[in-house]
């Protein structure tokens, strides 16, 4: 049992959970997730580790409500406890040694730039975060990414930062040069969006995929990606691949395909908001 030791509100669907579990936070690196059931026979949830400490025995678990699941799981309270939580599973992010790096993060995908950021930022890196919501409300992690460098904020609306996405402001960065690598996780359209952008640019592109999850092992191939055109499982090869070699039509298409089972699984927890677990809901993982 994982006990939930803080609470956060980032954004009007957005909930930080701040959990037990000192093994994972002690041996965990940036880019890896978990597998999290928030009760016997619940849905398995694969969710980025958005950050540690180990003096507390803690992980960050950041969680965007879009579904039965994920409304359970955000309507638990502190001193409530998460049954299973599987990992680190994954593998880590891989860094440079020595340059500049971009971290592009769109939305709830910030938090999984987050431990990218902050490894490259240990390793002596120099990082610039370029972070992007659709208004101020759902901004998120800038004051943690803002102790690793730079922050250059987007919003679609121009309620703060700067007005536009995540994308403008990227060009701009590359235009000027010395740029050695970028990061990019968000939504599919913007991650597809940063590595047309860098392509020209020859400047090596890091995405974070998001596809189905079930067991996080490699055995059900519900996560396969087609990446350079050899299929690959996201849970044990990736969640991060070359961004100028995934496929990203085909990763949109498949996460669509449960998309009206969720509609109508997020309606009813809307209508019947809870945290108590039925175990009802052991059918497909979601996002991370
Ligand atoms: P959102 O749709 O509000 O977009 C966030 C920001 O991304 C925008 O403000 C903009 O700056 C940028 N963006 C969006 N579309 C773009 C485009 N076409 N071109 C350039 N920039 C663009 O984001 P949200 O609602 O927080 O994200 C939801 C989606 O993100 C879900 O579909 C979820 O599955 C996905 N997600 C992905 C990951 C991952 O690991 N890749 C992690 C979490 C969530
Ligand atoms: Fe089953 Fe990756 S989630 S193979």
């Amino acid at each position: 049992m994982h006990t939930i030791i803080a609470k956060q509100q980032l954004s009007p669907n957005v909930t930080r959970l701040d959990v037990e579990a000192a093994r994972i936070a002690t041996i965990r690196h940036p880019g890896q997730f978990v597998i999290v059931r928030q009760c016997e026979g619940a849905e398995r949830i694969p969710l980025t580790i958005a950050d540690a400490d180990t003096e507390k025995g803690t992980i960050t678990l950041v969680i965007q409500a879009v579904g039965k699941s994920t409304c359970g799981l955000v309507a638990m309270e502190v001193g409530e406890a998460i049954r299973d939580i599987s990992g680190p599973l994954g593998h880590p992010t891989e860094m440079i040694t020595q340059g500049r790096a971009i971290c592009v993060g769109g939305g709830v995908g910030t938090a999984v730039v987050h431990p990218m950021a902050q490894g490259l930022s240990r390793a002596g890196i120099e990082v610039t975060s370029v972070i992007g919501g659709r208004s101020k409300e759902w901004v998120i992690f800038e004051p943690e990414l803002a102790e690793l460098g730079e922050v250059v904020v987007c919003t679609d609306d121009g309620s703060y930062g700067r007005k536009g996405f995540v994308t403008d402001a990227v060009k701009e960065r590359l235009d000027a040069g010395g740029i050695d690598v970028v990061y990019a996780v968000g939504p599919v359209p913007m991650m597809r969006a940063v590595a047309n952008l860098t392509r020209p640019y020859g400047v090596k592109t890091i995405v974070s995929l998001n596809p189905v999850m079930v067991d996080g092992t490699g055995m059900c191939g519900g996560c396969r990606v087609d990446v350079g055109g050899t299929t690959r499982f996201a849970c044990v090869e990736g969640p991060e691949f070359n961004g100028h070699e995934v496929d990203f039509d085909l990763l949109a298409d498949r996460l669509g395909t449960y998309r009206d089972f969720e509609e109508e699984a997020s309606r009813e927890s809307v209508n019947n908001p809870t945290s108590r677990c039925t175990g009802d809901t052991c059918r497909v993982g979601l996002t991370h």
